[in-house]
């Protein structure tokens, strides 16, 4: 079975076996039926690299539904199935004008795989509304919350990716939203300049999304035309006095503070002033508009899309002395 049409990156690997299920007890039954056996969780395969062929028994999650579960005159529950695509459930809060996940609107995925590393743009991150989330023990089929502590949450992190890595399922997730006194949050880069040179003064949810998704048109490629998982890299988080050090050989480095001992650098502008963006070698390429974004022309193989990577690290280890890590799940 081949799951190019089940990776963002589009590319083609096989799986030994493939399975969509739509239903909790679909799901139950299946983990059941092939207890012990390899198992590959897959969602919407929006951020991983496949390197090589599952050999294993694939499962699709593809639970739908949404659905209000709580409410009261200041905020809203609302939960999500697990396979409902992300950006289609962010369009519908904001349709209901509840708010909270604007500002990450458009962006790849599935709503079951958002906990696993914490997603998050222009200023926010899922962590800000999650409530909790549901999921099933893939070997003995235990059903389980974890609630918002429970998960870990850190910078694109969560338990999901240590300790519990590959033992649950996550099956849907609640969020808390916002029906009236909305936070609304402009400051992040672009947003302000894209409301301004509209002339809007007084944003709604649906300004803040229709900002936040012709910014990332302009600067983020649609898988849909150009394979690629989003940011291949996380941004890295270095101490000061490091930070200092490269500040003081690249006196335009971009950083923010996430802490009196630490840095976050923006590894986009790392990658881009080592010379690499829009530097291809093949059909693997480093993106024309956002370093921070491998891709695929075409016909790269995951292996090759891993080795420019590497490069990349290398590169940048060079030249800054500091290290990027990868986002992706590199499978
Ligand atoms: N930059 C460059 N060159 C580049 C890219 C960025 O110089 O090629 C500079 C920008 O000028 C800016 C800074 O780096 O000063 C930050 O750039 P940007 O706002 O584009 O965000 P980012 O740090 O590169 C992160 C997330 C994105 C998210 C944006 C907006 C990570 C790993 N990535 O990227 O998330 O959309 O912020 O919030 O944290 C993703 O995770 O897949 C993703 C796309």
């Amino acid at each position: 079975f081949s799951l190019k049409k089940h990776n963002t990156f589009g590319i083609e690997a096989k799986a030994k076996q493939f399975v969509a299920v739509h239903t909790l007890d679909e799901l139950e039954t299946l983990l059941k039926q092939h207890q012990n056996e390899k198992k590959f969780i897959l969602g919407g395969g929006s951020n991983m690299l496949l390197t090589k062929d599952i050999d294993a028994l694939v499962i699709h999650v593809d639970l739908k539904g949404k659905r209000i579960i709580q409410e009261d005159e200041d905020f809203v529950w609302v939960e999500g199935q697990a396979g409902e695509v992300w950006h289609d459930f962010v369009l519908w809060t904001i349709a209901q004008n509840f708010g909270g996940l604007e500002n990450m609107s458009l962006i790849p995925g599935n709503v079951g795989t958002t906990p696993v590393q914490n997603i998050g743009a222009y200023g926010t991150e899922i962590k800000d509304t999650f409530v909790s989330c549901e999921a099933i023990h893939v070997e003995t089929q235990e059903r389980r919350i974890f609630t918002h502590s429970a998960c870990q949450f850190g910078y694109r992190e969560s338990i999901f990716k240590h300790e519990v890595k590959g033992q649950y399922i996550i099956t849907s997730v609640v969020f808390k939203l916002t029906k009236r006194n909305h936070n609304i949050h402009t400051d992040y880069g672009d947003i302000r300049s894209e409301l301004d040179r509209k002339s809007i003064t007084h944003p709604t949810l649906q300004d803040i999304s229709n900002a936040v998704i012709a910014i990332r048109q302009q600067k983020l490629p649609d898988p849909k035309v150009l394979g690629n998982s989003g940011s291949f890299f996380k941004n890295p988080i270095i101490s000061k006095t490091h930070f200092e050090k490269v500040q003081a050989q690249f006196p335009d480095v971009k950083f923010f503070e996430v802490s009196p001992t630490e840095v976050k650098v923006p590894a986009g502008w790392l990658i881009e002033q080592a010379g690499l963006k829009g530097y291809r070698k093949g059909d693997a390429g480093v993106h024309k508009n956002q370093a921070l974004v491998l891709v695929n022309y075409g016909s790269a193989t995951g292996q090759e899309l891993l080795d420019l990577s590497k490069y990349v690290q290398d590169t940048v280890l060079k030249k800054y002395n500091i290290a990027i890590e990868a986002e992706v799940n590199v499978v």
